[in-house]
C-alpha cells in the first residue's frame, strides 16, 4: 500500500500505473501472476484460484464466466508495493469483444507492457491495442513470452515490431535457444551477455552463438534512450517466459527504472499536473457485484492530482453535489483494504449506489471535466426478449445498471416500447445474459434488430437536429443519458442520408461527460 512517509513529491515519482495488453493466450494472466509474485503481492504462484481441478488461474479474474471459460472478461486493478514503489496494475480483457473496457482502462494508465507470443508475433488484436496506446502517447515495454517453446527467430520478432509498429527496438536481454534447446535468457550488459545469475555464458557453443547474435544485434537493436521510450518512439524488448519465470524480474526492474510516474491529464478547460495540491480524479470503470461477500457497486477512480485522504469531501462535477468519501478501497485481486490516503496514479474504488458514472470527474470544487473517456458506437444491436413477463419492471433496472457499468449499451427507440441493447462483440451478450440471470434472476434472450449500427447525432443548428429527428423518428433512439442516436441501415442508405443532411454530424464515439 502507498508509503505513508513519502512526501508528496516523492510519492509522485513512486507510482507506476500500468496495464498489460496482449492477444488472448499470449500469457497475460501468467505474467500478471508472476509480477504479483515477484512484487511480493502473493506468496506462491499456486495461491491462485482453480481453473478446473488443479489448473492455475491468476487472481485477477473473478467472475464465474471467466472461471468457466478461462478468459479474462473484465478489467480489475491490483496494487502492490515493491522496492519503495507502488505498482498499480490494471488488468485488461484480451478478447476483442471487450475492447471498450480495455480502451477505458488505458485512459487510466501511464505505461503499458505489450505481451507477444514468441511463436505468433504481433496479432491483430495486439496491434489495435497498440494503436490506442500510440494515440494516447502511452510508452510501451515489450515482453516476448514463451521463448521456452519452439518460436520464431528472435531477430525476426524484433524486425516485425520495428516494421509493423514503426517502433525502434532495444533488446534488453537475449534468449539462448528456443523450445527444447532453451537454455535461458541473458542480460545485455555493455555489449556483453551476462546470465541472470551474473555469470558469463558457459559452454563454448553458447559463447559462439551469443557472439554471433551480438554482432547482428548491434546492427539491429537501438541503444536504450529514455526520451525516445517516453515519447513512444522506442520500445525496450524483453525475451522471457512467464511460466518458467525467465525475464520477469528484469521486466519488473525495467518498470521501476524506466516507466513514467503519473502523467499530466487533459481536461476540458486546462491540463492537470499530478503535482497540483488539490485532488482531482475521474471514473474510468464501474463494477457491480464483484464479490458475493460485498454486493456493491464500485466506481474505479484514477487520482490525477493532490493528496487524497479518506473522509474528504469531493465535488461530483456532473451533478454539482458534494459528497464525502468514507470507505474508499484499494484492491488486490479479490481482496480489498480501506484507503487512508492515495496519491496521483493510484486507483481507488468508491462504493456507491449509482451516483458515479463512467467519465465522471471528482474535484475539490473546480468545475472541470477530464476528457478522452469515450463510449463507442455498438456494432450489434438486439431486442431483449424477456422469458417471464412478470419481471418486466426488474428488467429495466437490471439493463440500466449493467449498461452504467459498460457491460452493454441501452437504447430506447422513440417509437415502440422495447429496449435495444448494443454491444461491440457477441461475447458481451453472453456476459449480459449470464449476469442478468446470476445477479438479477432474470432470464432473457436476444433477437436481432434490423439495424447495422448506431451513431450519436449532433448539430450546431438545433432546429435542423429537431427536423432530422422528426423526419426519421422510426430510426432514432435515446441512449441512457437521453442523447439522440440514429440507428443505421445498410452502408448505401446511410451514406445517402449523410449526404442529404450535411448539417448533422454522425459520431462513432461519444465523450462520457457530455450529457443532455
Ligand atoms: P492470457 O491471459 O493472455 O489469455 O494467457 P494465459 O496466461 O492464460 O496463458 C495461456 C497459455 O499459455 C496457458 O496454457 C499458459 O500456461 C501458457 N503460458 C503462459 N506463459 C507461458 C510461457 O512462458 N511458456 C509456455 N510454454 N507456456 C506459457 P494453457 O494450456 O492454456 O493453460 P494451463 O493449463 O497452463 O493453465
Amino acid at each position: 500500500m502507498p508509503n505513508q512517509e513519502n512526501t508528496q513529491l516523492a510519492a509522485h515519482t513512486a507510482r507506476r500505473t500500468f496495464a498489460i495488453i496482449s492477444h488472448p493466450d499470449a500469457g497475460k494472466t501468467t505474467l500478471t501472476e508472476q509480477l504479483l509474485l515477484h512484487g511480493g503481492a502473493i506468496h506462491i504462484a499456486g495461491e491462485v484460484k482453480a481453473r478446473g481441478n488443479n489448473r492455475r488461474h491468476a487472481q485477477s479474474d473473478w467472475m464465474e464466466m471467466e472461471r468457466k471459460r478461462g478468459i479474462s472478461i473484465a478489467s480489475s486493478v491490483m496494487t502492490f508495493e515493491h522496492d519503495g514503489v507502488v505498482f498499480n496494475l490494471l488488468d485488461t480483457p484480451g478478447h476483442e469483444d471487450f475492447s471498450e473496457d480495455t480502451y477505458r482502462t488505458l485512459t487510466a494508465v501511464d505505461s503499458v507492457i505489450m505481451v507477444l507470443d514468441a511463436a505468433k508475433g504481433i496479432e491483430t488484436q495486439t496491434r489495435k491495442l497498440f494503436e490506442v496506446c500510440r494515440l494516447r502517447d502511452i510508452p510501451i515495454i515489450t515482453f516476448i513470452n514463451k521463448v521456452d517453446r519452439e518460436g520464431r527467430d528472435p531477430f525476426d520478432l524484433l524486425e516485425e515490431i520495428e516494421k509493423k509498429l514503426a517502433l525502434d527496438v532495444c533488446a534488453m536481454n537475449w534468449p539462448v535457444g528456443m523450445g527444447q534447446e532453451f537454455l535461458g535468457c541473458y542480460q545485455l550488459v555493455q555489449k556483453r551477455f551476462i546470465s541472470f545469475s551474473g555469470d558469463e555464458p558457459e559452454s563454448a557453443k553458447q559463447k559462439e552463438k551469443l557472439a554471433e547474435d551480438l554482432s547482428l544485434l548491434e546492427a539491429f537493436s537501438k541503444p536504450f534512450d529514455m526520451k525516445s521510450y517516453l515519447e513512444g518512439h522506442l520500445t525496450p524488448v524483453f525475451f522471457g517466459s512467464a511460466l518458467r519465470e525467465f525475464g520477469v524480474v528484469e521486466l519488473l526492474a525495467a518498470l521501476h527504472l524506466y516507466a513514467p510516474g503519473p502523467r499530466t491529464q487533459k481536461a476540458n478547460l486546462r491540463t492537470i499536473s499530478p503535482e497540483e495540491k488539490k485532488v482531482t480524479g475521474f471514473v474510468f470503470k464501474i463494477q457491480a457485484n464483484m464479490d458475493p461477500n460485498h454486493r456493491d457497486r464500485i466506481a474505479f477512480v484514477r487520482i490525477c492530482s493532490g493528496e487524497f485522504r479518506r473522509g474528504m469531501k469531493l465535488k461530483h462535477v456532473r451533478t454539482g453535489k458534494i459528497f464525502s468519501v468514507q470507505s474508499p478501497v484499494f484492491f488486490l485481486a479479490r481482496e480489498r483494504s480501506l484507503v487512508e490516503e492515495a496519491w496521483p496514479g493510484d486507483i481507488i474504488g468508491i462504493p456507491n449506489h449509482g451516483t458515479l458514472c463512467i467519465g465522471d470527474t471528482l474535484t475539490e470544487g473546480e468545475e472541470l471535466h477530464f476528457s478522452g473517456i469515450p463510449s463507442f458506437a455498438p456494432e450489434i444491436l438486439c431486442r431483449v426478449r424477456l422469458d417471464d413477463p412478470m419481471r418486466g419492471k426488474h428488467l429495466r433496472k437490471a439493463l440500466e445498471d449493467l449498461s452504467e457499468e459498460g457491460v452493454s449499451q441501452l437504447f430506447k427507440p422513440l417509437i415502440g416500447s422495447s429496449w435495444l441493447v448494443g454491444v461491440v462483440g457477441r461475447l458481451q451478450l453472453d456476459v449480459l445474459m449470464a449476469r442478468m440471470e446470476g445477479e438479477y434472476r432474470i432470464k432473457v434472450g436476444f433477437e436481432s434488430a434490423p439495424y447495422e449500427g448506431a451513431r450519436w447525432i449532433y448539430s450546431e443548428d438545433e432546429l435542423e437536429l429537431k427536423r432530422f429527428i422528426d423526419q426519421n423518428r422510426n430510426q432514432v433512439a435515446e441512449d441512457l443519458n437521453g442523447c439522440p442516436v440514429y440507428l443505421t441501415g445498410d452502408d448505401w442508405s446511410f451514406r445517402y442520408l449523410q449526404e442529404k443532411w450535411p448539417k448533422i454530424a454522425f459520431h462513432k464515439t461519444r465523450e462520457q461527460f457530455i450529457r443532455i
